[in-house]
Order: C-alpha cells, then structure tokens, then sequence
C-alpha cells in the first residue's frame, strides 16, 4: 500500500488494534491466579482514589477518555507505551542471554526473508544516513548458530513504521535475514529517527496533559530466533541519541547501545551480537 496521506493517530492506532485482534491470543490463567491479580489491582485503584480524593468530573473524564483510547485503537499503543517494559522484565528473569526490551505495536510477521548479506527492502529514494549493522548469533558457550534468523524492523529517518503510516509501502525497511553457517550477518539499511507518540489521539493528549513528553529514542526493533533456543525481542538504541536517558516507554538499557563509526567506505558501521538462551523446557 502506498498513498499521499499523512499518518494521523486513529489511522495507526486502528492499523495496530487490527492486527493484534487478528491474533486472537490466550493464556493459562487459572482463576484463583486471575482472582488474585484482579483483586491486586482494585485494592491498588481504592488506594490511588483514596490517597488523591478522586472527584466525580475526575472520573467521568478517566471514562471518556478510556472509550476514547478503545475508539482511536490506542490500546496497543498506551499499553506498549506504559505497562509492556514491566512485562518484559519479568519475562527476562533466569536469563542470561542478550537482553531483552519492548515489542511495541509495530511488529508484523512474516517479513520477507533475505540472505545473511543484505539490504532492507527500501524506497528507491530512502532518506537517512546509511548503515551498515553486522553481527553473529550464538548460544551461551560461544558457538554461532546457523539456523537462526534475525527479524528487524524499524522507523523511517521521518519516525514513521511501514504498515502503520499510509504514505510508506508495506514491508519497508523490515526483513527476516537467515544468518550464514557460522550465524553471522550483515545488513544494510538507513539510521532511524526517534519515534514521537502521536500527539493527535487519546494517548498523545494524556502526555501532554501530564505535561510529559511523547518521545522515543531512535531505535532497531529485533527478533532473534534459532531451533531450540529461547526468542528473543529487543531493541537496540544509538549512542548519543536525543531521548536516550528519558524514553517515554521506559525500554532503553545500558547494554543495548550502538555506536556506529564511519567504515573505510565511509559508511557507517556497527556490530552487535546476539546471544540466546536456551528454550525453556
Ligand atoms: C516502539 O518501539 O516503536 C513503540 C513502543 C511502544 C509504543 C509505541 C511505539
Ligand atoms: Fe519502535
């Protein structure tokens, strides 16, 4: 898909409630556990009702604005923003592998897939700077792992993801690189600029009520995966970048930080390894 418009947040927010509907996803929760979470968090609603004296216009506001996010499809968005680096963190306990960080919203599956040696699909006319990104994928003694994958997505130098903002074309600067014999890969694509919450919807007017800011560092999304080993989803920042010490969706770590330098091309380059755990028995 590749149209003039430009992105607005119900047209993201609802591109990304779409796709997640459709996965229809379910968890063993058994009912005592899910009495117990359930009650956690009313007992943790009673206290925040009591401690600020919630008024009644107070309340009325929360629900507007709770049908709101449902109406503009920002439950994706607020969620992944606000409670998803909590999730992940847990999700990483007894792990020793590269470290994980969020999804967010703007995964899609089952991107082309594309040799160790590559270049992300991209608009003849991309803007950024280019960049060159290597690595090898290995299991916790040091082996590389031939049969892994490695999927990557990220912004355009604009901010914007390919299938969530209609004037990009589907699959843009996302792939799935199978790794060479050794794991290794090199892939080349274009630096991503930081990722702005969109300002025109339900989750943007909250930030800016709060009188927070709706940034993200720029970022590479990944998903690294290899036949008996635990998946791994994480995100890998730029040294020096604007956002890097206050991100919005609370996701950056130290261990996840690139610094790109100027190759013999005068490319930029980088390497980053990755290193997974074994799947879970
Ligand atoms: C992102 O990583 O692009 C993202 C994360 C949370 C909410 C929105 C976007
Ligand atoms: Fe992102």
């Amino acid at each position: 898909m590749t149209t003039t418009e430009s992105p607005t947040a119900a047209g993201s927010g609802t591109a990304a409630t779409e796709k997640f509907s459709q996965e229809r996803v379910s968890a063993d929760t058994p009912p005592e556990r899910l009495s117990a979470i359930a009650t956690d968090v009313l007992d943790a609603l009673a206290q925040i009702v009591d401690k600020h004296g919630i008024t009644y216009p107070e309340y009325r506001v929360l629900k507007q604005w709770l049908i709101d996010v449902g109406q503009y499809g920002e439950w994706p968005l607020w969620l992944d923003v606000f409670v998803e680096h909590n999730i992940e963190e847990v999700a990483y306990r007894g792990q020793s592998g590269t470290k994980g960080s969020i999804e967010g919203p703007y995964y899609v599956a089952g991107t082309t897939s594309l040799p160790a040696r590559c270049t992300l699909p991209m608009r003849e006319d991309e803007a950024g700077t280019r960049l060159v990104f290597e690595g090898q994928v290995r299991d916790l003694d040091g082996n590389g792992l031939s049969g892994a994958t490695v999927e990557l997505w990220h912004a355009d130098d604009q901010g914007y993801y390919s299938h969530f903002a209609p004037h990009i074309p589907d699959g843009n600067l996302r792939g799935t690189i199978e790794v060479d014999e050794d794991g290794r890969f090199e892939i080349t694509t274009v630096q991503p600029a930081p990722y702005q919450i969109p300002t025109d919807g339900p989750t943007g007017w909250f930030i800016e009520k709060a009188g927070w800011h709706p940034w993200r560092p720029a970022h590479l999304h990944l998903m690294v995966k290899a036949p008996g080993k635990r998946t791994i989803t994480t995100q890998l920042y730029f040294a020096g970048g604007d956002w890097l010490e206050n991100d919005v969706a609370t996701a950056t770590k130290p261990e996840l930080i690139l610094d790109p330098k100027p190759g013999a091309d005068g490319v930029d380059r980088v390497t980053y390894d990755f290193v997974l755990d074994p799947a879970a028995q």
